[in-house]
């Protein structure tokens, strides 16, 4: 039954409604997506037909991680809900868990438009939002009495202005995010990745990183916290970057941010050769790759300690299987969900239950890194 319904609104949606999104703006349909998701949210029947629609559950996807528990392991990534105005629809749509944001420590318009291109055929979008949000004040006062069905991750960036280009002022920028952030939300991701901002990634540097942890690690924290990383970092940036992350008894870490590089074999040339030279970061399939060849040197190298958030480029339950056999306890994806539609995750959360029975898993833990182990 769940799976006809499933069928059903993915026929209608690749076939009807991808067309005609597809046709305006991306931009401007991430806009109205959004005042949707908020009008749906705020009325108790519109969430519950929602629901009728996308939602999903099966004992063996439930798993309880780092003191949270998630009804299943699919999770709303970071940058959809830039201001965080989507959490009473998101359980709705399927999801087990969202993460909000990036904040960050001022307001910001983002880089200029146009800053969100679709590579139709290669599957990923090409972003340039440059971290467009209403700033880490605003937005906690918006949570701050609000509550969420499912655990919510509050995901937190370095403002995108040259004033805050230099580690000092970098840090104090993270630290004025997390502070508004201390008692709201379920966990804590330090987005050290974002790569479309003033001053690149200085804190993927593992002096800088450092810096910040330590400032960080004095705010006594009691939240789990993960690092979200950049795809393709030499190894021994990643073996650093662990070391900390044990220093300052993190969490895990997300693998992977989306990824500047425009040579990978994913891409279809002619489909990147019409975005201005240099400018943006690509998701989706291209991502892939390098997020699951990070994900399984940080399971072995970790040996299964820390816990791993696998995002890139997941658009089936297969892919999300992948990437659990590879060390990932928990999966996130925004590309897949617009070019699948959102019935993707029940979808993609139906087949995972199916593809755990099958190979004889009674829980997902059992096949968490069972690949590299
Ligand atoms: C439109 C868009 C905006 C994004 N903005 C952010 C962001 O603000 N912070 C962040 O940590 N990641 C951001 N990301 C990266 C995603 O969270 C994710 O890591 C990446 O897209 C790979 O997953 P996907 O292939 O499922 O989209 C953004 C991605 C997209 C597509």
């Amino acid at each position: 039954m769940i799976k006809l319904r499933n069928d059903i609104i993915s026929f209608l949606y690749e076939n009807l409604l991808r067309r005609v999104f597809f046709k305006f703006d991306p931009e401007k349909v991430h806009d109205w997506t959004i005042l949707l998701g908020r009008i749906l949210g705020n009325n108790l029947l519109f969430r519950e037909i929602t629901a009728l629609f996308f939602s999903f559950s099966d004992p063996i996807l439930k798993q309880n991680i780092a003191g949270i528990s998630f009804a299943n392991p699919i999770g709303l990534s970071a940058g959809f809900d830039k201001n965080a105005q989507l959490i009473k629809i998101m359980p709705s749509v399927g999801f087990g868990f969202m993460e909000v944001g990036s904040f960050t420590g001022q307001p910001c318009l983002g880089n200029p438009k146009p800053r969100l291109w679709r590579l139709t055929k290669t599957q990923g979008l090409v972003v340039n939002y440059g971290l467009k949000n209403e700033g880490a004040e605003v937005i906690s006062q918006r949570l701050v009495n609000q509550s969420s069905e499912i655990p919510l991750g509050i995901n937190v960036g370095k403002t995108n202005s040259p004033d805050t280009v230099g580690v000092e002022k970098g840090i104090n920028d993270y630290l004025k995010s997390i502070q508004a952030f201390l008692n709201i939300g379920d966990y804590l991701t330090i987005n050290i990745s974002c790569p479309n901002t003033y001053g690149g990634e200085p804190f993927t540097e593992p002096d800088s990183l450092n810096l910040l942890l330590e400032r960080v690690s004095e705010l006594n924290i009691k939240k789990p916290i993960f690092l979200k990383m950049a795809p393709s970092l030499p190894r021994e940036q990643i073996d650093k970057i662990i070391e900390l992350a044990d220093q300052y008894h993190l969490t895990g870490f997300i693998c992977s941010n989306l990824s500047k590089d425009r040579s990978n074999s994913k891409i279809i040339p002619e489909e990147i050769s019409k975005i201005p030279q240099g400018i943006g970061s690509i998701s989706g399939k291209p991502v892939e790759q390098s997020a699951n060849e990070q994900i399984a040197y940080i399971y072995q190298k970790t040996r299964g300690q820390k816990v791993i958030i696998g995002c890139g480029g997941v658009f089936s339950a297969e892919d999300a299987y992948k990437k659990i056999r590879l060390g990932a306890s928990l999966i996130q994806l925004i590309t897949g969900m617009i070019f699948k539609g959102p019935q993707v995750i029940s979808q993609i959360n139906l087949g995972l239950s199916q593809l755990l029975e099958r190979d004889g898993f009674k829980s997902i833990s059992q096949a968490v890194g069972i690949d590299v182990k």
